[in-house]
């Protein structure tokens, strides 16, 4: 299972880096405004530091809505690194705009996926990624877990190369769940990521065997 970052914090990224188990980034508008990052060419700036600091695939959104201009976006947006992939909304000049750019073979990410029905479609446009957003779907009381588990099926079903992308995760039992299930790829915040590694009986456990150490060599 591949974990990305679900950020556009430079020292979250980093520190998600540096922790050696990062396989990619993801963003999108609101996580770029979060940072304060605005204006063409510092939003392009940007997603070139993203990519100095990890190896791996970066999303990088399109504004606009309209397929002529998410093929140009698109276009200018791939040409900046080659670990770039569009991210492309699922709407129909989405589609197209995601046809488009696999037939150039331009990477995908079809984002704001809500439905097992948007997830085929996108898929069969040749999309690279499909995110589903599982967080928002809990938020509305519908199990976005569950979605993740249709999806699959589907994508086994006909051995789609189009990988799902768990994303709006928010917690760490979001990412258990959906590796149980086989999702390719989760993307979530640092503090879902870190909560993984914690547990008190390690902790415990390992203040004892220090404890029962210095009785003798301390
Ligand atoms: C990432 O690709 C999505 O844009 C992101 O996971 C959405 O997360 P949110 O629902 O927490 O905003």
């Amino acid at each position: 299972m591949k974990f990305f970052i679900d950020t556009a914090n430079l020292d979250q990224i980093k520190e998600a880096e540096d922790l050696g188990i990062l396989d990619g980034v993801t963003t999108n508008p609101s996580l770029m405004a979060k940072e304060g990052i605005s204006g063409a060419n510092n939003i392009l700036q940007h997603y070139v530091n993203i990519c100095k600091i990890v190896d791996g695939p970066v999303s990088a959104e399109v504004i606009a809505t309209d397929f002529d201009g998410m093929v140009k976006e698109g276009d200018n947006l791939a040409e900046l690194h080659p670990n770039i992939v569009v991210k492309v909304p699922m709407t129909k000049d989405g589609i197209k705009a995601i046809k488009y750019f696999s037939t150039k073979g331009i990477k995908t990410n079809c984002t704001l996926i809500f439905s097992a029905g948007q997830a085929l479609i996108a898929a069969k446009a040749g999309a690279t990624y499909v995110s589903p957003f599982i967080g928002r779907l809990d938020d509305i009381s519908v199990s976005g877990v569950g979605l993740i588990e249709q999806i699959r099926l589907i994508f086994d079903n006909y051995m789609f190369d189009t990988e799902i992308l768990a994303a709006s995760v928010r917690h760490p039992m979001h990412i258990i769940e959906c590796a149980e299930i086989g999702a390719d790829v989760m993307t979530g915040p640092l503090s879902a990521i870190l909560a993984l590694i914690n547990h008190p009986l390690t902790d415990s456990g390992l203040a004892k065997f220090l404890a029962d150490y210095n009785k003798l060599n301390g």
